[in-house]
């Protein structure tokens, strides 16, 4: 197992805003008036895992948009190129600040929430799992209402369940965080019938914006080729907050490019960059790191 290279702490910023320039064409000399010698480290390292770990405020972010220009400057082209983040804001962000840095129209740049770039694979790949493509999303009213229906349906007591918990428990047994067991067995035959639902309406929870994906991927690995071929360049804004099936989506679209750099005979494009906060909770982040190598 390997973390790549860990870059350290960007510490001492030249918080020098004056030399922001809109539009510039990044190389390596440019590049360096606009981040310290560790930011552009890791700007300009392109090949192989590479993770970042740096404390709150210090750049990271702004490590990878630039990194991101970087990429384009260097030829790689947007399509191959794929940015996630945990809040549509911060995409935003980070498109428009490459948009700006660039000055290049980012027609085919990725950079999505995890659970936007699920609806994107969805809308390309569903009819692999026998929806029809215009599926609709249910939220979590939706799904609760759905519960209710279902459990109208097999008789089930409205005093006997508790609607919010039970959409916590089908969260829990589709993300495979929680299991069957004797304590909430007696649900098993509603959950049944809620997927039953899901996929009678041509709809997917939440939670399979990113569960579906994974499942297209275990089943069709001309689909998964496709997206590796594709998105070749992979970089995880605030890494410390991904989930089991996040990880397990982003590591099957990095497949072999997760081996580390040295024990490749070849340098290639890696599995791009994941960025930690280190804050008082360095243990926490170096378990979770550690459970979920690049
Ligand atoms: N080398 C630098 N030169 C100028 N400004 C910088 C530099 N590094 C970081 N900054 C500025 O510092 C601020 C914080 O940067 P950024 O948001 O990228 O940090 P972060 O590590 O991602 O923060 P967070 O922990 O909140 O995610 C931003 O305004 C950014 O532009
Ligand atoms: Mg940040």
């Amino acid at each position: 197992m390997t973390l790549g290279a860990e870059l350290g702490t960007f510490d001492h910023l030249p918080l020098d805003q004056d030399r922001e320039i809109s539009s510039i064409v990044p190389n390596r000399m440019n590049l360096s008036g606009l981040l310290n010698d560790r930011q552009l480290e890791a700007a300009t390292t392109l090949d192989g895992p590479l993770l970042i770990i740096a404390g709150a405020g210090s750049g990271k972010t702004r490590t990878i948009t630039y990194r991101i220009a970087y990429m384009l400057a260097q030829g790689i082209p947007q399509s191959h190129i794929l940015a996630l983040t945990f809040t549509n804001k911060a995409a935003r962000e980070m498109t428009e600040r490459v948009r700006e840095v660039t000055g290049k129209k980012l027609t085919n740049l990725t950079t999505s929430t995890f659970h936007a770039f699920g609806v994107k694979i969805l809308h390309e790949q569903i009819h692999t799992l026998g929806y029809r493509p215009n599926f609709s999303i249910y939220d979590q009213v939706d799904k609760t209402e759905m519960i209710r229906t279902v459990a109208r349906e097999l008789s089930v007591s409205r005093d006997s369940i508790d609607l919010f918990a039970l959409s916590a428990l089908f969260s829990g047994i589709k993300t495979k965080r929680t299991t069957w067991e004797s304590a909430n067995d007696q649900y098993r035959e509603l959950y049944e019938e809620y997927q039953g639902h899901l996929k009678a309406y041509n709809a997917v929870d939440f939670d399979d914006l990113i569960m579906l994906p994974v499942e297209i991927f275990e089943s069709s690995p001309e689909a998964l080729e496709h997206y590796r071929e594709r998105y070749r360049y992979i970089m995880v804004d605030e890494y410390q907050d991904i989930d089991e099936r996040q990880y397990a989506l982003v590591s099957a679209l990095a497949g072999r490019r997760r081996a580390a750099p040295r024990a490749r005979a070849a340098p290639g494009p890696g599995l791009g960059l994941a960025v930690h906060h280190l804050d008082g909770r360095r243990s926490r982040l170096r378990g979770a790191a550690l459970r979920r190598p690049l």
